[in-house]
This record gives C-alpha cells, structure tokens and sequence, in this order.
C-alpha cells in the first residue's frame, strides 16, 4: 500500500521570519490541530502553505524553509504576494468563506479572484502530481481547494482521491448564487469520496449536485455515468488522550513549574474565593458569534446583577485573516465592546472581562480549559468546531458546563451540553445562569456521556473510517461486475466483427446514439451520425436494428433509410428498411382514456412535466421538473397505476425520467428475439436505460451486451458515454473498408 498525500491550504506548521531567521509554529484552526496527529501517526506526507509570501523569504533561508518543512513531513507550495491576495484573502475567504458561512452580504463575486482561484488550485495539483507513486492515496482538504480532486484527476485517471469539506456545505438556495458553482461543483466530483462533518451539509451538497449537474443521486452516491462519487458524513474529532492526559499532567504539577496565565488564574481564585470563570476561545471571525456574546455577556450583568464581580468572561481570540475587510471591522467591533462592558461594569477589584488577541501556546490552552467553571461557544455558524470537544475532554474531574450554539457542527454530538441559538439572547442570558448554577452531579452527568462520545469518535477514529471509506469506493469501483470495455476487449469484438458471417446489431436510441435533451424533439440525430449508422447498414450481411421507445412518426422521420430496420415503441411496432410499419402484436387501447386523467393530474400538479402520446402507450415525462419533485411523483404515480392497471394487461415502465404504460405483452426483448430466426453469429446490443434490460436478458448467451453508464445492468460490458459508443461503432465500421 503506497503513501497518503494531504492537501490543505495551509500546512499544519506556520513559518515567520524574524532577525533573518526562521520561526516556526503550530497553525491555529480545526483542519491543522485535528488532522496533525493522523499525520503525525502514519505514512503520509502533507502539502500546503507555510503562511509566508514567496517574496518574504530571502533566498538563503530558502534551503531552511524546506528543511524545517520536510522534518514534519510537510512540503511547501510556494504562493506569492498577488496569489495570496487574490487566491487566500480574495475568492477563499471573500467569496466561499461567507457565502459557505451564509453571509450572503459578505460574498464579493470578483472574476479576478476567480481566476486566481483556479491557478492556484492547478499549482497544488502540479506539486501533487509530482509526489504522486502508484498505489498513493490522495486526500485534499477544505474550501480552499474545491477544484483540486477534477485537476488531479484529470492527470492521473485511475488514482483514488478523497476530499474533506471542514466548514458547512449551504442550502442549495444559497450555493446556486454562486455564478461558478458548475466548475465547483465538478471539481469536488473528482473525488471518490467526498466527506462532510454532519449529514446536514451532505445532503446539501447532493442536493446542489442534483439540481444544478442534473447527476442521479442514489442514496448518498452520485451516478456521473463514467464513475460513481459517494458522499458521507463524518463529524470530525479530536486528539483526545492528548488534551486528556495534557490535563491531568497539568493537575499534578508543581507550583512552581506552572505557567505565567495558570499563576495569574490561580491569584484571581485565591483572592476572589467562589468567583466563577467563563472561557470563550476562537479565531477572530464573524462566524463565531463573538460580538453578540460580549454584549449577551454584558445584557446577563445587567439581568442577573447578583453575578457582578462573581463572574469573570475570559475571551481568547487568535488573529486570523486580517487583511479581509470584514475582519478588520470585527476587531474594531470587539475592542469597542469589550472596552464599553468593562468600562461599564468594572469595579476596583473586578473586571468582568478579560480579552487576549493572541495565539497561545498549546500548554496555556489547557490551563484555560482546565480552569474555567462554563465554556461559552456561540457560532451563528461553525462546519464543527473543535473548542467545544477539547474543553469537554480536558474536564479530568468531570464538572464544568459547556454553553454550545446550535449552528456548530459539533452540536450534533454533544446534546448533553446547554445548546442555544445564537440569536436568542434571553436564552444565552438564562443558559449563562443555569450554567453557573448547575449541581456538580448534573454536570458530571453531561459531561461524563460527552466524554465517551469523544474518546470513541476521536480524530484517529475519524480519519480511519474516512480512509476504509475512501479504499471501498475503489473496491467497488474495481468489482463492479460488469466489465468496462477497454482495448482488450475491443480486439476480441473486433476480431469476432470481422470472421462473422452473419451480424446483426442491436441499438437504443435515446442516451445510446445520443445524449438526453430536456425536450425529446431535441435529440435529433446530426448528419454524422445518420452517415455513420447508415453506413453500418450498407455493410454486407450485416442488420442494423435501432430499438427504441420512440414513437413510429419521430423515428420513422429521423431514420427512414433501406439500410436500417426499426423498432418503434418499445417493441409495439416493426419497419424493415423503407418499408410500411407493422404492428408485431394486435392491441387494445381502450386503456388509454382511462390513464390519461390520471397522468393530467400529475402534470397539473408537477411543473416542468408532460405527457407524450404515442400509438399504444403513454410516457409522464419529467426531466424538466424539479429533479427531487420529480422522483417523489414519479414514485407516487407509479404506486397509483400498479392499482389501476393490475388485471388489465399493461405495465409500467420506469425509464430514464419517463414513466411508461403500455400493454404488458410487448416489449423490446420480445421484438428483438422475433428477429432472431435467421442465423446470426455475430450478435451486438447497447442500451443504457431499464427498457433496454429486455433485450440485455433476451438474447442469446453469445451475444455481446453492452450497458451505457455505470448503473446496475444485466449487460456483459459496460461504456461510459454516448460519445464512446459512436467512437466504437466507427471502428466496427473501419474493420471492413
Ligand atoms: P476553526 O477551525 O474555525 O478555527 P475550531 O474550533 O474547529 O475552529 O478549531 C480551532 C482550533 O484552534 C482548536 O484546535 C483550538 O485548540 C485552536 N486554537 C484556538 N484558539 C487558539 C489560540 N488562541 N491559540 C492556539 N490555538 C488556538
Ligand atoms: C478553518 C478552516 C481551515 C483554516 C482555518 C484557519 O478551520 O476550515 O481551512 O485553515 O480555519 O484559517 P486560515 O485562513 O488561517 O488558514
């Protein structure tokens, strides 16, 4: 088994430059601490972005940054000043960030950063690519990167890839503002597998998937018609031994070994005996909610003012972003806020809040998590939020409340926390009390079913069940039972194509010869094809039949040649060459008027849809309807018909978005198998829907079946598109000029 790539924007180490010398840090940010340790445990390497501008690093600490890099198993990819600019600050944090995030109101739409975006992305790509060994698995993370699995893919065909989404994925009213959503969304479909933090934001994503590719979504698989891509929830978790046992080393320390922030705590304890601590920790950003926490925190002193100088906020916010306007303004806003709390409420002995701007190093985190009595958590909106979780696993004792915010990812696993809605002051207000109050067995109670929760689901667990995931879809991918024709089997039919005395040749129409159209008069065959199918015909003793469900009129029109036979609706009517068509059965239509009612009700109800009429059936079309509507009445109506039409002779027939009903004796097996009484020995068929799975079964064991896409099929091979399928015909063609 070979190596696993990371990708993400930023590596989990954070470069600067100081006194012409290297300074190396942690990167702050749930993607780098979480994903750090399944980094740190197995054969991997990690690609991404040091933090630095390629300008800022002078050329003889170059050799150094790569050096430093490679000791943590990490490579460089270098961005310059205009790339950062407009790549990082610009469409990743000016456009997806917010619109990720519903801040519709943030979202700039800017063709430059688009541009940027895209070359940037393919910059990743190359350095993967040049990393990339046979039996690699690739793993590219987060919103940053949208467009990296379609660009590897396109290099490396057969490589498995796997991508990560660590922020929410939105509504689909929200993504189809997104005037690239097209391209994002076929650049994620270059995965194999692609992960969300909750099923929310999977379903979301197939959601937008369906509507705006028009994909078939199958449970949680998207059928692309050339490969399947699933999507699947996995809620991301922490490294929870670590923060565990950080915590309880920390509990046995000697005073003296104890940090600057654990002495300043520990004085504050010391002299104002039964105060309480609440801790707030995140990354400066306007998704956290971070303004109307200061100000719920502000409006609980003023409801409940029993708590002044009994209660201390301890906000930790790490820089993050700064060059982003918005971010600028929240600084601005929160040091505003802080300033006018404490400026309103503080004593001689007490301030209510205490703010750092900072990053801190990972020690005096615990000491904050380990101290603190309540974490207030408060995203508007968070993919998951790790805080949450690393607070929860640091409580050695088992007391301590957590105050959560709905809209975080990781509310969804931790119901037994105090959850709010982050809009709702009142109940801010009153879970900030009942938090202060709640018995110490209440918490333990809470606290101890998190902590299970946690240390089961950790991050190792997590990126486990990804990667068993991710090397299923290749497994299926690999044994899929039905075979893709590739150069191997060609020859063989080839060669058959060529020595056979008599052929006869098989073939669908609609997603066949041609790909579907949202109005079926517009799948017209062009004059290549008509030459190319023609030509098939005039071969000797060779019989093209074109089987379709087609009505006698469209397809008589469009294929009126002595050279090809025809197969109207579904097997129901038969025209040798130029000849007159031929009812193959004797049928009753009487039906008709009975069925039609029913389908008007559906087209009524259901827009976007109609009914085709033909000579003995009836098609509900409803590929122009909303894709989810459409499966829904789809399902719906055909429940209604099986009632109707059980005892009468006639079947339903699902076919590719069309429901069909038609006398049950007929069908294209039945037609075709008609045509089998002279002796062929060369027998070709191709269909890609269900109606074509008659023939598939009907014929006989040596002839060569073909299914186009990748669905279940009883077909012997399969090929992936309409296109192939002509380039395949043209070479029968060719083996006999
Ligand atoms: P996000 O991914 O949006 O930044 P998360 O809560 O998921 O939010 O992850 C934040 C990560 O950054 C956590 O692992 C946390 O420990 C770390 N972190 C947060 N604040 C600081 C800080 N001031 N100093 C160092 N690390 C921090
Ligand atoms: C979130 C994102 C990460 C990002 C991190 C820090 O966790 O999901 O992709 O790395 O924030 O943001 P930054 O812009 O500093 O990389």
């Amino acid at each position: 088994m070979g190596k696993t790539i990371i990708i993400s924007n930023r590596l989990p180490l954070q470069i600067n430059i100081s006194e012409n010398d290297l300074e190396v840090s942690p990167s702050v940010g749930g993607l780098a601490t979480g994903l750090k340790s399944f980094h740190q445990e197995g054969d991997s390497i990690w690609i991404g972005w040091t933090g630095l501008a390629s300008e800022e690093i002078p050329e003889n600490l170059k050799p150094k940054v790569l050096e430093k890099a490679k000791s943590q198993g990490c490579i460089p990819v270098d961005l310059t000043s205009e790339e950062i600019e407009k790549f990082y600050y610009g469409f990743s944090n000016r456009t997806i960030w917010p619109l990720f995030h519903y801040f519709m109101e943030y979202t700039e739409f800017d063709a430059e950063h688009w541009e940027a975006y895209k070359q940037v992305n393919q910059k990743y790509a190359d350095a993967v690519i040049e990393k990339l060994e046979d039996g690699d698995t690739v793993w590219v993370h987060d919103y940053q990167l949208l467009l990296l699995p379609a660009l590897i893919r396109k290099e490396k065909p057969k490589v498995t890839i796997g991508f990560f989404n660590h922020i929410p994925f939105p509504s689909y009213e929200v993504f189809r503002t997104l005037p690239w959503r097209e391209e994002i969304l076929r650049g994620m479909l270059g995965a194999d597998l692609l992960g969300f933090h909750t099923y929310d934001y999977e379903r979301h994503f197939l959601r937008s998937v369906n509507r705006i590719l028009h994909y078939d979504i199958n449970f949680n698989a998207v059928n692309k018609g050339n490969r399947i891509v699933k999507a699947d929830s996995f809620p991301m978790g922490i490294d929870y031994n670590k923060f565990r046992n950080s915590a309880l080393e920390h509990k046995s320390q000697p005073k003296s070994e104890t940090t600057d922030i654990q002495k300043k705590l520990d004085y504050h304890k010391y002299v104002s005996k039964g105060t309480k601590l609440i801790i707030s920790i995140d990354r400066l950003d306007y998704t956290k909610g971070i303004a109307n926490r200061i100000r719920a925190f502000g409006y609980f002193l003023e409801k409940y003012p029993e708590y002044q100088e009994n209660v201390r906020l301890i906000m930790l916010a790490v820089p993050s972003r700064t060059n982003v306007p918005q971010y600028q303004l929240l600084k601005k806003e929160i040091d505003e806020l802080v300033g006018r709390i404490n400026g309103k409420f503080a004593t001689v002995n007490w301030t209510p809040i205490w703010y750092f701007y900072r990053s801190m190093p990972f020690d005096n985190l615990i000491d904050l998590y380990t101290s603190s009595d309540v974490a207030l958590i408060t995203p508007v909106r968070d993919g998951m939020n790790l805080v949450a979780k690393e607070y929860i696993a640091t409580r050695t004792d088992n007391t301590g409340v957590l105050i959560l915010s709905e809209m975080a990812g990781a509310a969804q696993e931790l119901s037994e926390a105090l959850l709010i809605n982050p809009n709702n002051f009142e109940q801010i207000v009153d879970s900030i009390k009942y938090a202060l109050e709640m018995p110490e067995e209440e918490q333990i109670r809470r606290n101890k079913i998190m902590q299970k929760r946690l240390r089961r689901y950790s991050v190792e667990k997590w990126a486990k069940d990804f990667m068993t995931n991710l090397r299923e879809t290749t497994w299926t991918r690999k044994t899929f039972r039905t075979l893709e024709i590739n150069e191997i089997i060609k020859k063989d039919l080839f060669e058959k194509y060529s020595e056979a005395g008599q052929r006869i040749l098989f073939l669908d129409y609609d997603g066949t010869l041609v790909n579907y159209e949202d109005k079926p008069e517009d799948a017209k065959p062009d004059p290549e094809l008509i030459e190319l199918i023609t030509s098939l015909g005039r071969q000797e003793n060779t019989r093209v039949v074109l089987i379709s469900g087609r009505d006698k009129e469209t397809l008589g029109a469009w294929w009126n040649s002595p050279d090809i036979d025809l197969i109207a609706e579904h097997g129901i009517w038969f025209k040798k060459g130029e000849g007159e068509w031929e009812l193959t059965e004797t049928l009753d239509c009487e039906w008709m008027a009975k069925i039609r009612p029913v389908l008007e009700t559906y087209v009524d109800r259901t827009p976007g849809t109609f009914i085709e009429e033909k000579n003995y059936s009836l098609a509900w079309h409803f590929r122009k309807a909303n894709p989810e509507l459409g499966e829904v009445r789809s399902n719906e109506l055909s429940a209604v018909l099986r009632d109707l039409i059980s005892d009468h002779g006639l079947s339903v027939l699902k076919g590719n978005k069309v429901l069909e009903i038609k006398n049950s004796s007929v069908t294209k097996g039945k037609a075709a198998g008609k045509l089998l009484e002279e002796n062929y020995d060369f027998l070709f068929a191709i269909g890609d829907d269900y109606t074509d799975e008659y023939f598939f079964n009907e014929l006989p064991d040596n002839a060569t079946t073909v299914k186009v896409g990748m669905s279940k099929t009883q077909a012997k091979y399969y090929i992936k598109t309409s296109e192939q399928v002509s380039e395949l015909l043209s070479q029968f063609l060719s083996l006999t000029h």
